[in-house]
C-alpha cells in the first residue's frame, strides 16, 4: 500500500489525482495531517482494529458542507437502488464519523466492515478483501479550500459513496462478486481487467431509468461536480467487453461512462462476467493489453 504524497499509483481505490493538482499541495499543515493519517495504514492487516481520529472543527465543517450539498443532489440524480440504500444508510449530518461508527451498521445490513487504508491500495488487496466483506477506507479529509472536490479518495468519498452502497445487500453483493473473481486469478493483467469492470460500474457506473441515466457509482455519488453533470462525456450502454477494454482516467473527469439498462442488467452483467472470470479471460475475449499507467 502506498501512502506517498508525490505519486499516484494505479489503483481501483477511487478517484485519484496528481499531487501537483491537489488543492492542499502548498499547505504544509494539511499535508502533515493527511500524511500522518495515511501513514497509520502502513503494514496494517486487513480487518485488524485501529484507532479513531480526533477530527478538527475545520474537518467537521468540510463534512457538513459536503453533506448539505450531496443530500439533495442524491435525491435528484441517484438511481433507485442507491435511493433505497440511502434510506437505510446511517450518515451523520453533524460531522465526520469514525470508521468504528459506520462499520456496525454496515455489518448488520450486509456483513461489510471498513478496513484501514492510507490512500492507494494495490488491486489484489483492495479487490480481494471485498470477497471477505472488507472495504478499504481512509481516515483523512479533503482540503477545506475546495470542499466539493477531491482529487483522491478521502473519508467523505468512502462514506458518501461506498458507505451508501454497502448499506444495501444487493449492491454489497456486487462488491463480493468482483472480490471473489479477484481472488481466483493470479496475473496482474487479469486484476487490471477486473479493476476496469469495478471502475466503470461500482465507481462510475450509471443505471438507466425511463431512458434517463441515473447515478450509481460511488465516485459520482461523492462528487458534487460530477453527480448530475455528464455534458461532454461519451455515454455508452454497459457492455462488459467494452468496459474491460477501456482505460480509465484517474486524474480528471471520466470521459466515458457506461449506463446499465437497469439495475438487474448491471447485476447480470457483473455476475455473468465474474462467474467465469479467470486468468485466460482476457485472451479468450481478445481484450487488448492496456498500458498500466493511467495517470
Ligand atoms: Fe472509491
Amino acid at each position: 500500500m502506498s501512502t506517498a504524497w508525490k505519486r499516484t499509483p494505479v489503483s481501483a481505490a477511487g478517484r485519484l489525482g496528481r499531487a501537483d493538482e491537489h488543492p492542499g499541495r502548498h499547505d504544509r499543515d494539511y499535508r502533515q495531517r493527511r500524511d500522518a493519517l495515511a501513514a497509520r495504514a502502513a503494514g496494517h492487516p486487513v480487518g485488524a482494529p485501529y484507532p479513531g481520529v480526533q477530527y478538527t472543527e475545520d474537518e467537521h465543517r468540510t463534512w457538513r458542507t459536503v453533506y448539505d450539498a450531496l443530500r439533495p443532489a442524491h435525491q435528484a440524480h441517484a438511481c433507485g437502488a442507491v435511493l433505497d440504500a440511502l434510506a437505510d444508510a446511517e450518515i451523520p449530518a453533524e460531522g465526520v464519523p469514525q470508521h468504528a461508527d459506520i462499520t456496525p451498521a454496515l455489518r448488520a445490513r450486509t456483513g461489510f466492515a471498513l478496513t484501514l487504508a492510507g490512500g492507494v491500495v494495490p488491486n489484489e488487496r483492495f479487490l480481494g478483501a471485498m470477497e471477505h466483506g472488507y472495504f478499504h477506507a481512509v481516515q483523512f479529509v479533503r482540503h477545506p479550500a475546495v470542499p466539493l472536490y477531491t482529487p483522491e479518495p478521502d473519508v467523505l468519498h468512502d462514506v458518501f459513496g461506498h458507505g451508501i452502497h454497502l448499506s444495501s445487500p444487493r449492491i454489497a453483493e456486487l462488491y463480493r462478486v468482483i472480490g471473489r473473481a479477484a481472488n481466483r486469478v493470479r496475473t496482474a493483467e487479469a486484476l487490471d481487467i477486473l479493476s476496469r469492470v469495478y471502475w466503470y460500474t461500482l465507481e462510475f457506473g450509471l443505471v438507466a431509468e425511463s431512458g434517463t441515466p441515473k447515478t450509481f457509482g460511488a465516485g459520482l455519488l461523492s462528487s458534487y461536480g460530477e453527480i448530475g453533470e455528464h455534458k461532454g462525456r461519451e455515454m455508452r450502454e454497459l457492455d462488459v467487453r467494452a468496459v474491460a477494454s477501456t482505460q480509465y482516467r484517474i486524474s480528471s473527469y471520466q470521459p466515458v461512462l457506461f449506463a446499465a439498462r437497469s439495475f438487474s442488467h448491471l447485476e447480470d452483467t457483473i455476475g455473468e462476467f465474474c462467474a467465469e472470470f479467470d486468468d485466460e479471460t482476457g485472451q479468450r475475449l481478445g481484450l487488448p493489453r492496456l498500458p498500466r499507467d493511467r495517470g
